[in-house]
C-alpha cells in the first residue's frame, strides 16, 4: 500500500503522507496541504476529520469495540474500579498496588472544598440547572488555586488532577443539596469514591445513612463506563480550550458546558423525560417511533444513534445488564424499564433505524439506574461529567505533553465582498 495520497489541483499533482494507526485506521496527513496547494479542507461536524493522534482510547464503531489504553471496556467494568481506571487513562498503565494506594489516598484527602465555595452556591436560584452550577464552580477552582498548570511541573499537574477528581463529586453533591435546601454533607475519608458521593448526596443530619453496597458498586461501574470516549464533543472542547494553555480547571469547565447539550451528555436526562412522557401518554411506543421517523416532528429517539457506533454501543449492553441487576437487588420494578425495553425492540426492528444503524447508546439505560438509586433526573448529566472527568484530564494531559499547537481552525468565507460604510442618513 502506498504511503502517500496523490491529489491533483489545477493540473498539478501533490503527494500527502498517509498515517496508519495501531488498529489499522488510515488518515491523510493534510498538515502541509495549504502551504503546498493554497487549499484547505471543509468538514462540518468533523465527521471525516481526525483532530489528533491519541494513545488513550480506541473505538471501533462497526464492531462495537471500546478499549481504554488497550483494555476492553467489558473487562474493566467487571474487574477494575473507577479510580484505577482513572489512573490507567491518565498515566497510561495499570498501577501497581502501592501506586494505586497512593493515588486513592491523594484523591481521598483532597475532597474538601474551600468554605468560601458556599457563598457561590448562595448566589444561584435553587432551580438552577446543576450543570450550569457545576460548570461555574469548577471554573471557580481557578480562583481558589490560581497556580498556572505548567505541564512540565509534574507535581502541580498531579496535584491539580487529584484536586479535580476529588472535588468535583463534592461540588456536584453540594449542588444537589443546595437545590433541596438541605445542609451539605462533608466527604468522609473512610468511604470509597462512589460510596462517598452517595453519602454526600443522600445523608441527612436527622438519621444515620448506610450506603447500599449494591448501589455503590453499580455507580462505580457506571462511572467506569463513562470515563472516556476518544474525541467526542466535550473532550474535543477540553483539548481545544486547553490548547490555549488555560488552567486545567478552565478547560474542564469548558468540557462540562459542551457535555450539557441534549445531543451529547444531556441526552441521559432527555431519555428519562422521553420515557416518562411515553408512560404518561399511555405507553404508546409505536406513536413515538413514528414521531422519531417524521423529520417535521423535531422529535428524536433520545438515547439512540451515535456518530461512531453503527452497531450496539458496548456500554449500553453492560449498563442494560447492570440495570436489571440493580433493580432486582433493590426490589424495584420500574415500568419505565418495560417501556425502554419495548421501545428498544420496536426501534431495532424498524427499517428506519436499521437503515441508519441507530442503536441504543450509553445514555439509553443509564438514567433508569440513576433514577433507581435516587439520583434526580436533572443531575443525570452531572453524573456523566463525574464519570468523564478522568478522560477529559487524560486527553488534556496528552495534548499538552505532546506539545500540540493552539487549535485554530480555518474557514471558507462566503459573506459580502468589500463595500464602503454608508452613513446612517443614507441607509
Ligand atoms: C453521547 O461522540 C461520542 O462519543 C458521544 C458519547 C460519549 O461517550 O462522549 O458517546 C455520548 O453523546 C451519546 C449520544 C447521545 N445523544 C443522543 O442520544 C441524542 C439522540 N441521538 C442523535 O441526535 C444522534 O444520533 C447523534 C447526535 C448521537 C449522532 O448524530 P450524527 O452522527 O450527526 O447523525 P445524524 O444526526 O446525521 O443522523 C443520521 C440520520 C439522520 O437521518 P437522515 O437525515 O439520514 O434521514 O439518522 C437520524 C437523523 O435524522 N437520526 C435519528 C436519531 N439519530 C440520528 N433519528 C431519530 N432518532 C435519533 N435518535
Amino acid at each position: 500500500m502506498s504511503n502517500f495520497a496523490e491529489i491533483t489541483l489545477e493540473g498539478k499533482t501533490y503527494q500527502l503522507p498517509i498515517v496508519i494507526g495501531t488498529e489499522g485506521e488510515k488518515a491523510i496527513d493534510i498538515t502541509k496541504l495549504r502551504d503546498m496547494t493554497g487549499y484547505i479542507t471543509l468538514d462540518s461536524g468533523y465527521k471525516n476529520t481526525g483532530a489528533t493522534k491519541s494513545a488513550i482510547t480506541f473505538l471501533d464503531g462497526d464492531k462495537g469495540i471500546l478499549r481504554y489504553r488497550g483494555y476492553p471496556i467489558e473487562q474493566l467494568a467487571e474487574k477494575s474500579s473507577f479510580l484505577e481506571v482513572a489512573f490507567l487513562l491518565i498515566y497510561g498503565y495499570l498501577p501497581k498496588a502501592e501506586e494505586l494506594k497512593k493515588f486513592v489516598y491523594e484523591v481521598t484527602t483532597h475532597t474538601l472544598v474551600n468554605e468560601d465555595v458556599k457563598k457561590i452556591y448562595s448566589g444561584f436560584p435553587v432551580n438552577a440547572h446543576p450543570m450550569g452550577v457545576l460548570c461555574a464552580l469548577v471554573s471557580s477552582l481557578s480562583a481558589f488555586y490560581p497556580i498556572p498548570t505548567d505541564i512540565k511541573n509534574t507535581e502541580i499537574v498531579d496535584l491539580t488532577i487529584y484536586r479535580l477528581l476529588a472535588k468535583v463529586p463534592t461540588l456536584a453533591a453540594w449542588t444537589y443539596k443546595n437545590s433541596q435546601g438541605h445542609p451539605v454533607n462533608y466527604p468522609k475519608n473512610n468511604l470509597s469514591y462512589a460510596a462517598n458521593f452517595l453519602h454526600m448526596m443522600f445523608s441527612l443530619p436527622v438519621e444515620d445513612y448506610e450506603v447500599n453496597p449494591v448501589v455503590a458498586d453499580a455507580l462505580d461501574k457506571l462511572l467506569i463506563l463513562h470515563a472516556d470516549h476518544e474525541q467526542n464533543c466535550s473532550t474535543s472542547t477540553v483539548r481545544l480550550a486547553g490548547s490555549s494553555h488555560v488552567t486545567l480547571y478552565a478547560a474542564i469547565a469548558a468540557g462540562i458546558s459542551a457535555l450539557w447539550g441534549p445531543l451529547h451528555g444531556g441526552a441521559n436526562q432527555e431519555v428519562l423525560e422521553m420515557l416518562e412522557a411515553i408512560r404518561a401518554d399511555g405507553g404508546n411506543v409505536k406513536k413515538y417511533i413514528e414521531k422519531a421517523k417524521d423529520k417535521n416532528s423535531g422529535f428524536r429517539l433520545m438515547g439512540f444513534g451515535h456518530r461512531v457506533y453503527k452497531n450496539f454501543d458496548p456500554r449500553a449492553k453492560i449498563i442494560k445488564k447492570a440495570c436489571d441487576d440493580v433493580l432486582k437487588a433493590l426490589g424495584v420494578h420500574d415500568p419505565i424499564l418495560d417501556i425502554a425495553q419495548e421501545l428498544e425492540q420496536a426501534a431495532l426492528n424498524d427499517s428506519y433505524f436499521i437503515e441508519r444503524k441507530l442503536y441504543p447508546n450509553v445514555d439509553f439505560y443509564s438514567g433508569i439506574i440513576y433514577k433507581a438509586i435516587g439520583i434526580p433526573t436533572n443531575m443525570f448529566t452531572v453524573m456523566f461529567a463525574i464519570g468523564r472527568l478522568p478522560g477529559w484530564i487524560a486527553q488534556w494531559r496528552e495534548m499538552r505533553l505532546d506539545g500540540e499547537p493552539i487549535s485554530r481552525p480555518r474557514q471558507i468565507y462566503i459573506g459580502e465582498k468589500q463595500r464602503d460604510y454608508v452613513p446612517i442618513d443614507q441607509r
